[in-house]
């Protein structure tokens, strides 16, 4: 059962809302369903917050976003290769453009059609999505490129926000501060969720949070000054003991070396609880750890529960995965990953309790 606090996400919204540079709006990433955590719920739950641009990846998305928030901006990140032009439009959706093709693309609608809002995303350092610095140059030289319709936001993305120290984030910051000097004035936005901490710099006229809203650390390595936001319980299927120099699942991958106690839990990789996670990591009952042992299946896995109170160890009962002591970050550490992964990979097949959100 993965029960998510939608109070938790917006004082998290609130929170990182009241932390960044004044005049600064703060913009929520709600892609990949609100990271797992189910947009329908949580997309509203933000908005109430105070969210006013909402960012997804890709059309279907947006789509969806736009049928449960009627007035917000919502943005596709992964740009008008998503649809044609007159899909955005219609459904009032903003197109990050990614290239000049699609710059080129969206003009020509716009001249048909009237100048609806887009944004252009710059890369200055991923090599991934946003146009190349050789197309920035040719945009800056011809601007008439962009005549026609308004830019509702020049974008760029940090490759190594976690990282405070990392070279790139300054060269980035600089890479992106030329650029829009030779850009036509738009509002500019750089940080995600870590690169709210790399300082004001970095916030511009926009911040765009997804992980931190769900409670991932944008801070690895310091404290997590986020809400925990999502707890995950599965029951005990059976339990049993084992004695010294049998083995348990899959591989016969953990020996045990001492009369045990083994519970089945209902989880396994189909839930999200990654594979990689297999003999590290602790489930806890009662408060009290019960370390993973052995390889991770498809819908089970096991853990050590000698020495627990057996009163508390049955089949039917809960055992805690994720709480506040054991969060998405410890999972992802344990999982050789990262929160994201986590939260993104749980909650298909688990039932979703919803917490809070009347406010
Ligand atoms: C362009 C862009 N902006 C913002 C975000 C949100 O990042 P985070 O979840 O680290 O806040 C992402 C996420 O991948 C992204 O690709």
């Amino acid at each position: 059962m993965l029960e998510i606090d939608l109070d938790a996400i917006a004082d998290n919204f609130k929170k990182l809302a009241e932390r960044v540079a004044p005049g600064a709006r703060t913009a929520a990433v709600v892609k990949a369903d609100a990271y797992g955590l189910g947009m329908a719920k949580v997309a509203p739950a933000l908005a109430r917050a105070g969210a006013k641009t909402f960012f997804v990846a890709t059309l279907d998305e947006a789509l969806a976003l736009r049928e449960l928030l009627p007035r917000a901006q919502i943005a596709v990140l992964n740009g008008l290769v998503m649809g044609a032009p007159a899909d955005f439009a219609k459904a009032a959706l903003v197109p990050v453009l990614n290239d000049l093709g699609q710059v080129a693309s969206w003009q020509g609608y716009a001249a048909r059609r009237g100048g609806a809002p887009a944004m252009l995303h710059l890369d200055t350092g991923m090599a991934r999505l946003g146009l190349s610095p050789r197309e920035t140059a040719k945009l800056a030289a011809e601007p008439s490129l962009l005549s026609g319709f308004s830019l509702a936001l020049i974008l760029s993305h940090l490759a190594c926000a976690a990282e405070p120290a990392h070279p790139m984030n300054e060269a980035q910051l600089e890479a992106f501060r030329a650029a829009l000097k030779r850009l036509p004035h738009a509002p500019a936005s750089l940080a995600a969720s870590s690169g709210v901490f790399l300082g004001g710099d970095f916030h511009f006229d926009m911040v765009r949070i997804g992980a931190a809203l769900y409670g991932v650390n944008p801070t690895p390595g310091r404290p997590n000054p986020m809400s925990q936001v999502v707890r995950l319980k599965a029951k005990i299927l059976q339990v049993r003991d084992v004695d010294r120099g049998e083995s348990v699942g899959y591989g016969a991958a953990h020996r045990i070396d001492r009369p045990a106690r083994i519970a089945t839990i209902a989880m396994g990789y189909a839930d999200g609880w990654l594979r990689s996670s297999a003999h590290r990591g602790a489930a806890r009952i009662a408060g009290k750890p019960a370390p993973v042992v052995g390889q991770i299946s498809m819908d089970l896995v096991t853990i050590d529960v000698t020495g627990h109170d057996p009163a508390t160890v049955r089949p039917g009962n809960y055992v805690d995965l994720l709480d506040e002591r054991y969060g998405v970050d410890d999972a992802a550490l344990a999982a050789q990953t990262i929160g994201y992964e986590i939260l993104t990979s749980l909650g298909h097949r688990f039932s979703r309790v919803y917490r809070g959100g009347a406010r």
